[in-house]
């Protein structure tokens, strides 16, 4: 009999990845919401439910209601939490950022808690926010790995990673005082191929905005969205995961490599040059590749996919030469 996955955020840039995986695998996946009257947002999803072999159900939850999630989640074998906001303009960062982030993840373990006779494993979608120290870099001295935990963010300096630090200590906290099996995927910067015509994720904003020769503020640290949907999927699959898994290119990639790679595959379009950046190793990616058996995808097919499906959807508009 096939699983039940579900997966938290369904409409997102990442959820959505993870959504196709399971569906072409053939798990039942069930997919939240904020709204099930915003049917743009998830119409790409019912698309997929359609094409795939899996089956898709879509539920409306609120990361913020107590208890909003415990129906979804009840008889599930799997969840995957993966809802949290990555936004750039933040006014309150308190509720724009940190609560959501942290009591989301607090209402999804705990109804997972609540369904520990079926749930085998929860995975929470964290980030490289929750590990990095810009300031005290790594503590062995070299590399960021697993152990390294973001001890320097918070409210004023780096919101955003102080959310995903808060929430994701939150759910170690559960899911040890419960019992409870929790797996945490850590990404850096995600680019990929997009599924959805949505243009409000972080990851779409900045790679369209360099495909439409407007900005390059792409962060150097990268991971392609099908290799993060198989780390989450492989972390369900795989019985001996376990911890943390910082999933990621080891090594910093410049904005001039991209612009080359766009410029090669897209003669007829202008791109910014760029900046010449020297690769700088910055941290262990072995855990996920020895443990999960994953092997990344080279950066190249990352951008010519995203930007080969951004401009397809009509969401980009290249500058023509
Ligand atoms: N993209 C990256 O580079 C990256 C890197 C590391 C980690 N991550 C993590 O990956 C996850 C997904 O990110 P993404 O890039 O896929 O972002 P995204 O496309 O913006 O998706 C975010 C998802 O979270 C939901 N969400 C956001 N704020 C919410 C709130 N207040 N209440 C309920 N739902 C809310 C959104 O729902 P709506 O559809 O209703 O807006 C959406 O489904 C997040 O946990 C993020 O921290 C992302």
């Amino acid at each position: 009999m096939a699983f039940t996955a579900v997966v938290t955020g369904a409409t997102g840039f990442v959820a959505t990845e993870i959504c196709r995986q399971l569906l072409e695998k053939g798990y039942n996946v069930r997919g939240t919401v904020r709204s099930l009257a915003s049917k743009e947002k998830y119409s790409h999803l019912q698309a997929l439910g359609e094409a795939l072999p899996g089956v898709l159900t879509l539920h409306e939850a609120d990361l913020l209601a107590e208890g909003s999630f415990d129906d979804v989640v009840k008889g599930a074998d799997f969840v995957f939490h993966t809802a949290s906001p990555f936004i750039r303009e933040v006014h309150d960062p308190q509720k724009d950022l940190v609560d959501p982030a942290v009591k989301g993840t607090r209402n999804v373990v705990q109804a997972a808690v609540k369904s520990k006779d079926t749930v085998k494993r929860i995975v929470v979608t964290s980030s490289f926010a929750a590990v990095v120290k810009s300031q005290k870099g790594p503590q062995n001295g070299s590399l960021f790995t697993e152990e390294d935990w973001n001890d320097e963010s918070s409210l004023d300096d780096q919101p955003y990673r102080f959310s995903k630090t808060e929430a994701e200590k939150e759910a170690w906290a559960i899911s040890k005082r419960e019992g409870l099996d929790l797996v945490t995927i850590n990404p850096t910067f995600v680019l990929g191929p997009v599924v959805s015509s949505r243009t409000d994720a972080t990851s779409i904003i900045l790679f369209k905005d360099f495909v439409e020769n407007k900005g390059a503020d792409i962060i150097p640290w990268q991971v392609d969205v099908r290799d993060i949907g198989r780390a989450h999927v492989l972390a369900v699959e795989v019985p001996t995961a376990s911890g943390r898994y910082i999933v990621s290119h080891d090594s910093t990639l410049s904005t001039k490599y991209i612009s080359e790679v766009l410029s090669e595959r897209f003669p007829q379009y202008q791109f910014p040059s760029g900046e010449d950046a020297p690769a700088k190793q910055v941290l262990d990616n072995s855990k996920v590749q020895k443990e999960l058996g994953l092997q990344l995808l080279p950066a190249k097919f990352t951008y010519i996919d995203m930007a080969t499906t951004l401009i397809q959807k009509g969401i980009a508009k290249p500058v023509a030469k």
